[in-house]
């Protein structure tokens, strides 16, 4: 079953969202197989934005990250990569769409509360860089059958 790495950054853990942010996956349906909270390491940071190393951001995007603790999840379900992007919103909370935690709750694009992986190949990098393998919990939820056919 696919998986995906989701991280409530430290503005959504200081704002008091994550009950919130939380609450949009598991409403959704999908299942929460790995969840712990952070205080990030600069090379953890580096590491997980390695593909924005290039960009004029990258130096308070890694700031940001260590500032303050984070909530980091693992999130099984199918398609659940490209939902969780949905749910999350655009990158920019002022275009996020309402109804999008970004789009409900956001305003600066460094303040963005959330982040998500990409893609399945992206994912599967981001969850073996912040979880070992015994953090990761397979289970089976009895209410399955009333989530798919
Ligand atoms: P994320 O990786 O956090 O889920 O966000 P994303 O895919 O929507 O956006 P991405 O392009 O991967 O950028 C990573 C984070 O960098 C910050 N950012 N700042 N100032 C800027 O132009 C700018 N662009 C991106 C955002 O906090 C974004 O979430
Ligand atoms: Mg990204």
């Amino acid at each position: 079953m696919e998986r995906t790495f989701i991280i409530v950054k430290p503005d959504g853990v200081q704002r008091n969202l994550v009950g919130e942010i939380v609450g949009r996956f598991e409403a959704k349906g999908f299942t929460l197989v790995g969840l712990k909270m952070v205080k990030v390491s600069r090379e953890l940071a580096e590491k997980h934005y390695d593909v924005h190393k290039e960009r004029p951001f990258f130096g308070s995007l890694v700031e940001f990250i260590i500032s303050a603790p984070v909530v980091a999840m693992a999130w099984e379900g199918n398609g659940v990569v490209a939902a969780a992007r949905k749910i999350i919103g655009a990158t920019n909370p002022l275009t996020a769409e309402p109804g999008t935690i970004r789009g409900d709750y956001g305003i600066d694009i460094g303040r963005n509360l959330v982040h998500g992986s990409d893609a399945i190949e992206t994912a599967q990098r981001e969850l073996a860089l912040w979880f070992g393998s015994e953090e990761l919990v397979s289970w089976e939820q009895t209410v399955k059958p009333w989530l798919y056919e």
